[in-house]
């Protein structure tokens, strides 16, 4: 391999893990977030074929079936891209949604990118479930901004369950309508 070839696949790593970092919130977090929960499957499962080498676990579907709402699950994992084992950790926020399917949220501030934390009691009892620290931000149980800057709700994740156990795809958030 050229050094040309070794510094764009070098490049494209660091581009990768950085982007991951921002999207599960770990690299604005600063906050000594306890983030060793679970890691990623490497195997392709015989239900239904889907890799989860490029997910992480985030742990039985049960447990995260059972609440209390939100949960928040931390994850340390490597996942697979092409030849490259890229490390990650981060959290997510899990709940359900209206219809009662879990709901798998990003914890990235939609402003400008903070880690949002949960929100103490007396916002609770606002109705503010999650506050950002930076300019205030609000959003409501379900990931949704409810005042301040934000313009949207949180980004959510696709569940993928495989074995009993819950994945997501950290490189691949979904943007949801604005509030
Ligand atoms: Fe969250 Fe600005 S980054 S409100």
């Amino acid at each position: 391999m050229t050094d040309y070839q070794k510094n764009k696949n070098l490049s494209r790593r660091t581009f990768l893990i950085n982007t991951a970092k921002g999207l599960t919130g770990l690299a604005i977090s600063g906050a000594g977030i306890p983030l060793i929960l679970s890691s990623c499957s490497s195997k392709t499962t015989a239900d239904n074929n889907i890799s989860t080498e490029s997910m992480v676990d985030l742990g039985p579907i049960e447990e995260l079936q059972s609440g209390p709402y939100p949960m928040k699950i931390n994850y340390d994992a490597k996942i697979q891209d092409g030849w490259a084992e890229i490390p990650m950790k981060g959290f997510v926020y899990v709940t359900k949604n209206d219809t009662g399917d879990l709901m798998i949220m990003s914890p990235v501030c939609t402003h400008l990118g903070c880690t949002v934390p949960i929100a103490n009691d007396e916002w609770k009892q606002k109705g503010v479930t999650f506050l950002c620290p930076c300019h205030d931000g609000k959003y409501d149980g379900q990931g949704k901004n409810v005042g301040g800057p934000p313009p949207r709700p949180f980004d959510i994740f696709n569940p993928v369950i495989q074995d009993g156990r819950v994945f997501i795809q950290p490189l691949s958030p979904i943007k949801r309508d604005p509030s």
